[in-house]
């Protein structure tokens, strides 16, 4: 065998070495450059030396072929030997696809070939065709059902398809161990691979890195080159694939010899390393599990959070309502407003529930009262809805308007506008500096006489306000008396058991018939008799702590007024500077609206005329029927949700040594609204 010119290329870590005349060619790459082979596709050289065959994208192949083809004659036996390491990284978190291919083709030219299943060697039309002219050795990752594939990690020899006509799972045989070892090709690790061609038969043979040649090959099988390729014209190479599973395939080193020449070692320190995405195949469903765990954990607190909010902010809401939406609050903004009706914003506790200061948008200040009430007050709040709405329509520059309302579960929210000032009581009972002057009084009594006065007969309708009494009323900016909470008694009086028809007031201000014939304005007015007497002598109608014989602010005045002087009960706070007929009119007014019988007491409209002198008041004496009578009542724990009821058994009366022969006694059970 005659050899020509012998070429020796000594690049740093290319050796070459090329056999020109006879056609055999023999080189080895531990690592590649730039213009070494032939690519196409996405295949290329990175500045590690590594050829990288695909990249992590998706249905996508990628070609290498050794520049030159080598060629054969029939009359000498043709054999070549091969020797290369190849690796698949798969993308972190993905399973890894498809694989890699040995090939021996009879052109470069793969430009009509499919990704995917066809590795980059064929597409549908050409895959099984003798003319395809194509030898190859599959290393591929994924079971194809269509080529017979027997797992998703196999080789394979392939000759012009890629129904392989041998194939095995992925292994080698240990030499040491003189066993069967199992690879798994897409794990990161570098794989070698021997394909040995002596003219009939082609072995391939596996074996991880660092792992001396099988001296059994993993696959044998006869194949008549000289068919395949009838023009004894051969280039050598690889193709790789990736579907819309994905790796990183590489080939690190390659070695090649045809003819009889010898395999040229490869250097396995020199080879490039395989980069190795952070998260590695092994680490990657933990990963996955953990990213589940993240959004998992991010969406349970996200719809904690919802319904969370969901369940801060819920409201009741009923068809009937929608008439009255304009008047209706969203809880969440009244929540904003009170800050989360925040202990700071507490203005105080009413019978009925506690109110807080309220800020809405644009700095408009209210007060929101928050009413508690059973279930079964749901069956009246229609209609007291109703109510409540049309109190808001009630315009008097003495009433405090009421702006709207919320219904939550068991719990009723009023909005009305925020008085500067506060309340009345706080003035009279509290010690507050200034006190209250004579005067000032006098005209809050005015102006809280107006407003009753305009519920009792200018409003559209007849309104009874029910719970008339110092803490009710407000003083706005201007000093002025401002009526408030109206209806409240009435609600009270819906949250109920039906059983009791029970009246509901505050004890003091309570009329006697109010247990028997129900609330009317002749309630409202002996209640604001008592409110009169109440303001002029700055103490409450009833006063359990005080000596027997002042207990009860309206017998106390008329028995003074019998005893001494009528004007000896005043407030002593008011000092000298008061005009005595005003405050004896005033206390006769609230003997005369505290009369027990309902007929003889004055109209509201009367009272107006009476405070402002243009009517005359009628000649009454402490000895007048009904006048500063006081009625027992009987109280009894009644469990009602909406005021915190509590059990008290008022001062008897009759066992007071003055006792009065007008007095009426009524007993009978009522509702105690706990008054301030
Ligand atoms: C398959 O490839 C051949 C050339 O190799 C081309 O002529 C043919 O059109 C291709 N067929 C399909 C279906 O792509
Ligand atoms: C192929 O493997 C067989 C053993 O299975 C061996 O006898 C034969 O020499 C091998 N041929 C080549 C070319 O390595
Ligand atoms: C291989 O195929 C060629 C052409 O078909 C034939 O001439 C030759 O005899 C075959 N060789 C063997 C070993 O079968
Ligand atoms: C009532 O409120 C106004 C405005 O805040 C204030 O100027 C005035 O001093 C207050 N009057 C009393 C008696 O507190
Ligand atoms: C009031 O009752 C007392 C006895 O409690 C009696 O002595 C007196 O005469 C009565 N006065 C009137 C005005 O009825």
């Amino acid at each position: 065998m005659a050899r020509g010119l012998l070429f020796i290329w000594m690049i740093p870590f290319v050796h070459l070495i090329s056999l020109s005349s006879q056609q055999d060619i023999r080189f080895v790459y531990t690592g590649f450059g730039p213009t070494d082979l032939y690519l196409d596709g996405v295949a290329s050289v990175l500045s590690s030396r590594l050829l990288q065959l695909t990249d992590a994208s998706s249905q996508k192949t990628g070609h290498a072929f050794y520049k030159q083809p080598f060629e054969f004659n029939s009359s000498e036996p043709f054999s070549f030997s091969t020797h290369f390491i190849c690796a698949f990284v798969p993308k972190p978190g993905v399973i890894g696809g498809h694989g890699i291919a040995f090939v021996a083709s009879s052109s470069t030219d793969f430009t009509q070939a499919d990704p995917t299943q066809y590795l980059g060697l064929f597409n549908i039309s050409t895959n099984g065709s003798p003319s395809s002219h194509v030898l190859a050795v599959e290393l591929d990752t994924v079971l194809s059902a269509e080529f017979d594939d027997i797992d998703n990690n196999h080789v394979g020899i392939d000759v012009n398809s890629l129904k392989s006509v041998v194939s095995a799972p992925a292994s080698y045989f240990s030499n040491t161990e003189r066993m069967n070892k199992a690879i798994q090709l897409v794990s990161g690790d570098p794989v070698q691979v021997w394909v040995d061609y002596d003219g009939t038969v082609l072995n391939v043979s596996l074996a991880p890195l660092k792992v001396q040649k099988p001296i059994q090959p993993l696959l044998s099988r006869a194949i008549n080159l000289s068919e395949i390729f009838p023009d004894r014209r051969v280039f050598v190479g690889f193709s790789a694939s990736t579907g819309s599973l994905i790796s990183y395939q590489y080939v690190l080193g390659w070695s090649f010899s045809s003819g009889g020449v010898l395999l040229q070692d490869m250097d396995i320190s020199k080879l490039p390393h395989v980069p190795r995405p952070k998260a590695g195949n092994k680490t990657s469903p933990l990963l996955i599990s953990l990213l589940i765990l993240m959004a998992l954990v991010v969406l349970a607190a996200l719809g904690g959070a919802y319904f969370y909010r969901r369940n801060k902010y819920a409201e009741v809401r009923d068809p009937w309502e929608k008439e009255y939406g304009p008047h209706r609050f969203s809880y969440k903004s009244l929540y904003k407003a009170t800050k989360g009706f925040k202990k700071e914003r507490l203005l105080g506790k009413g019978g009925f529930g506690e109110i807080y200061k309220g800020t809405l948008p644009l700095s408009r200040q209210i007060a929101v009262k928050r009413v508690s009430h059973k279930h079964n007050a749901e069956q009246g709040m229609k209609q007291f809805v109703a109510e409540v709405v049309s109190m808001g329509s009630l315009k008097h520059r003495n009433l405090v308007p009421l702006l709207g309302y919320c219904r939550r579960k068991g719990e009723l929210l009023l909005v009305s506008e925020y008085m500067l000032n506060g309340s009345l009581d706080q003035y009279l009972f509290d010690n507050k500096d200034p006190g209250l002057s004579w005067s000032q009084r006098l005209a809050i009594l005015k102006d809280i006489a107006s407003a009753l006065s305009y519920l009792h007969t200018e409003a559209d309708k007849v309104f009874i306000h029910r719970d008339i009494k110092a803490s009710n009323v407000m003083l706005d900016a201007e000093f002025s008396g401002r009526l408030g909470d109206f209806g409240m008694a009435r609600f009270h009086d819906h949250g109920a058991s039906p059983a009791t028809t029970a009246a509901v007031g505050t004890v003091g201000y309570m009329a006697p018939e109010l247990t028997t014939m129900g609330a009317s304005t002749r309630t409202d007015v002996y209640a604001f008799g008592a409110f009169m007497l109440e303001v002029t002598c700055g103490r409450r109608p009833v006063e359990p702590e005080m000596p027997a014989e002042k207990q009860y602010l309206v017998k106390w005045v008329c028995e003074s007024w019998k005893r001494v002087s009528l004007h000896e009960v005043k407030d002593p706070r008011l000092g000298g500077e008061f005009s005595l007929e005003e405050v004896e009119m005033v206390l006769k007014l609230g003997l005369l609206c505290t009369n027990i019988v309902p007929e003889s007491r004055p109209t509201m409209e009367e009272v107006v005329q009476y405070l402002n002198w243009s009517l005359p008041l009628p000649e009454i004496s402490p000895y007048s029927p009904g006048i500063g009578a006081f009625t027992r009542v009987v109280l009894e724990a009644f469990s009602s949700s909406s005021a915190s009821s509590t059990s008290r058994r008022l001062p008897d009366p009759l066992n007071s040594s003055s006792s009065s022969n007008n007095s009426m006694f009524v007993t009978h059970t009522i509702i105690y609204g706990q008054g301030r």
